[in-house]
């Protein structure tokens, strides 16, 4: 059985369609990245799965349950992170923390729970008035974490978070994994989508645009390379792995095929290499270069 099954889920608001018959599905144990640029449609998919807003035309499955009709099942089952967490003004973190875990009904693992707080480096004892953004998501993110859920619900869960934190994130995320359950992972941050999910679903205006195996989209992402060397690159040019290949001033700039690092690091082996730039591949990116003559929806 999936642990969700969406099948052509359509979504209108008034005269705005969000969603446009999107289907995907994630199975036992999987971690699916859901990705695409703000305004693509993930949060209202979000909010369909957790039974707060009713689809238009199609089906959202838990569990085999449906969204809408057992969310009470359904959520004694999951655990869910939002990108914009609210919280109690007067009550500290490790309040909000107990009371989100209690309100699952199961006994609470103090231990985890600690453990969670110390890895995230939080500090429970302060009114969540006064938490920035980032500790505000870390309190969503250790009672999720803390909760022994089958299936993660995240919606761009890191969004406040430092780069060490988020390194905490993805071990909690392959944590989870390896003991079975499954990962929604909804996201805009392409290399946290690379480092953990093994299935994609890609929405843009509302259309799944592709899903698949993580595989076929890494050889679609290129990394912008910047290079200044003392000898010519121009040899570079002829690989097909290499493209947009242009000089700016003393230096070259191209985009490569993120697969092929190792080869272009071997091919400027000789090549007396001052400077070495590499900026990562970004989602807006990718999109931008596959889908920008498709149609705008308004
Ligand atoms: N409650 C709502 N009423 C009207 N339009 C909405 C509502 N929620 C979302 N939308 C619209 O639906 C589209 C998808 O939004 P959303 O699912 O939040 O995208 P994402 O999470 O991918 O950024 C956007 O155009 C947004 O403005
Ligand atoms: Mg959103």
């Amino acid at each position: 059985m999936k642990m969700i099954k969406i099948e052509s889920l359509s979504k209108s608001f008034g005269r705005h369609q969000a969603l446009d018959r999107v289907s995907f599905s994630l199975g036992k144990g999987e971690v699916l990245g859901f990705i695409g640029p703000n305004g693509a449609g993930k949060s209202t998919t979000v909010r369909i799965l957790l039974g707060m807003l009713k689809p238009t035309s199609g089906t959202a499955e838990l569990f085999g349950q449906d969204a809408w009709k057992d969310a009470v099942e359904i959520h004694k089952r999951i655990a869910y992170v939002p990108g914009d967490v609210n919280l109690w003004p007067n009550l500290t973190g490790g309040e909000v923390i107990d009371l989100f875990l209690s309100m699952r009904g199961a006994a609470v693992d103090q231990d985890k729970k600690e453990a969670l707080m110390k890895a995230f480096e939080f500090d429970p004892t302060k009114k969540c008035r006064a938490y920035s953004k980032g500790n505000r998501q870390k309190v969503a993110l250790i009672a999720a974490f803390a909760a022994d859920a089958d299936l993660y619900i995240f919606d761009e869960p890191t969004s406040g978070l430092d780069p060490l934190q988020e390194r905490v994130f993805q071990d909690q995320v392959r944590k989870v994994k390896a003991r079975g359950a499954s990962v929604l992972l909804s996201s805009h941050i392409l290399s946290e989508v690379e480092a953990l999910c093994d299935t994609v679903a890609i929405i843009r205006n509302g259309k799944i645009v592709e899903t698949g195996k993580l595989e076929a989209l890494k050889h679609l992402t290129r990394t912008q390379i910047r290079v200044k060397a003392e000898r010519s690159l121009d040899h570079l040019k002829e690989k097909n792995w290499i493209h947009d290949y242009s000089k700016d001033k003393s230096e070259t700039v191209f985009l490569l095929d993120t697969n092929h690092l190792a080869d272009l690091l071997s091919e400027l082996q000789n090549c007396n290499v001052t400077k070495f730039e590499s900026a990562p591949p970004k989602l807006e990116d990718f999109f931008m270069r596959h889908y920008e003559t498709d149609e705008e929806v308004d």
